[in-house]
Parts: structure tokens; C-alpha cells; sequence
């Protein structure tokens, strides 16, 4: 009788959400990417973007949201093979889906902040909000996912700055 008790726990301690532990850090990873593409800003996990925004991305670097992010050519060359090799379309996650079917065929989004999946994951997040100096703006996952850097976007992993 007590044995039926603790399973009976066990599953109602389940997460509900159960893609919302998934980690997104790609499985193996590129020391060029992880180098060259977290001097900014952190390392995108490259699942939340499909094949052809990271294409069209790494086409115009030298005019990268304002700012000059060129690399030579090979360095480009390798870690865009290594961001296709982990889109959306092949990310192994169940966000990486999400993300893709919440995309027109037509659309090409260069932030994942704008894709409709991110919007509809943070609705609940106010425009003020995004505001706040210690936010700065969606693209800064860190600020809010104290974990964002191991790919780590679980619940119990989100604190929003005063
Ligand atoms: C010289 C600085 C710099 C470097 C290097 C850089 N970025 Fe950025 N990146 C930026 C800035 C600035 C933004 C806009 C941030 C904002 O809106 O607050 C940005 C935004 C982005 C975004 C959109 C974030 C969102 O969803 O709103 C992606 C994706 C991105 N960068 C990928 C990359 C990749 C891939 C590399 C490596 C090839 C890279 N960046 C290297 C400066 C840089
Ligand atoms: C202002 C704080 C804030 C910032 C900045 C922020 N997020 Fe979030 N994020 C949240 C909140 C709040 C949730 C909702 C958690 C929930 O559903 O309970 C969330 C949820 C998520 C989830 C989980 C969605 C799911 O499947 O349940 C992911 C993944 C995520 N954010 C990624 C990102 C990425 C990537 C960035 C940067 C491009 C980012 N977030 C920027 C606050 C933030």
C-alpha cells in the first residue's frame, strides 16, 4: 500500500510542461561559434531560427543589427554549416518544432525575439517591462533566464529584474 502512494507522489510531481525543461544547448558544440558569436551578446541557441534566417544572417554580417560582426571567410563558412546543422529543422527538440510551424514558408526572421513562438512564450511579459534598464530589451535572455548561457530556459530558472 505505501509503495502505491510514492509512485502516485511521483506523478503528480511531473513538470506539466514537459518540453519546458528541455535544454537547448546543441548537442556537440563549435568552439568558433561559441567564441566568435557570444562576444555581444550570448551564444542564440541555434534551434529557435530556421536554416534560411541563419543563411541570410551570416550573408550580412558587416551589417549585423547595427553593428559590424564580419568574420573571414572560412570562420563564416564553418559556423555556418555549424548553425544549419542545428536549426530549427534539425534541432532535436520540441521547441525547435514550434518555432518552425509558427513561421510562414515566406517569412525570415533574423530575431527569434520576433518569431511568433517567442512572442506567444512571452505574452505575459508587458511592454514596461521589456523596458526596464536591467532588461534591456528582448534580446537579452540572460537578463531573465539566469541560465541562458548552458541553454538552460526552464521555469524555475526565470527571475525578471527590478
Ligand atoms: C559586434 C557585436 C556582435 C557580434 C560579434 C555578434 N552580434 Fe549578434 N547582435 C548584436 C547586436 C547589437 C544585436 C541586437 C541586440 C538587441 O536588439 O538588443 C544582435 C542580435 C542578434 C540576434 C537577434 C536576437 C533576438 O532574437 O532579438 C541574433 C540571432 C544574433 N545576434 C546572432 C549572432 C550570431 C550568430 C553571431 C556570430 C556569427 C553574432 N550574433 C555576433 C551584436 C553582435
Ligand atoms: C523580461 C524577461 C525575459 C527575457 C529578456 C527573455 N525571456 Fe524567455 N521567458 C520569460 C518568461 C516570463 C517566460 C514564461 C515562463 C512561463 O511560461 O512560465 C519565458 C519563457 C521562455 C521559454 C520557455 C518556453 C516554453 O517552451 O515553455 C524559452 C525557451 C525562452 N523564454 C527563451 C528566451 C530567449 C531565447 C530569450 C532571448 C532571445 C528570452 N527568452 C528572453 C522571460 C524572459
Amino acid at each position: 500500500m505505501k509503495r502505491i502512494f510514492v509512485i502516485i507522489t511521483l506523478l503528480a510531481a511531473a513538470p506539466v510542461c514537459a518540453d519546458g525543461n528541455e535544454n537547448l544547448a546543441p548537442a556537440a558544440t563549435n568552439q568558433k561559434w561559441k567564441t566568435e558569436c557570444s562576444a555581444c551578446h550570448i551564444a542564440y541557441p541555434p534551434s529557435l531560427l530556421p536554416e534560411r534566417s541563419w543563411r541570410k544572417m551570416m550573408g550580412g554580417l558587416d551589417r549585423h543589427f547595427g553593428q559590424d560582426a564580419s568574420l573571414d571567410g572560412p570562420t563564416a563558412q564553418e559556423i555556418t554549416a555549424f548553425l544549419v546543422n542545428n536549426s530549427a529543422e534539425r534541432g532535436a527538440n520540441k521547441r525547435a518544432k514550434k518555432v518552425l510551424g509558427s513561421l510562414g514558408p515566406n517569412e525570415t526572421p533574423l530575431r527569434i525575439s520576433e518569431t511568433a513562438w517567442f512572442v506567444r512564450k512571452h505574452d505575459e511579459v508587458s511592454p514596461q517591462v521589456w523596458k526596464r534598464p536591467k532588461v534591456g530589451g528582448p534580446a537579452n535572455c540572460l537578463a531573465c533566464h539566469g541560465g541562458a548561457e548552458r541553454g538552460d530556459y526552464s521555469e524555475h530558472q526565470i527571475r525578471i529584474p527590478r
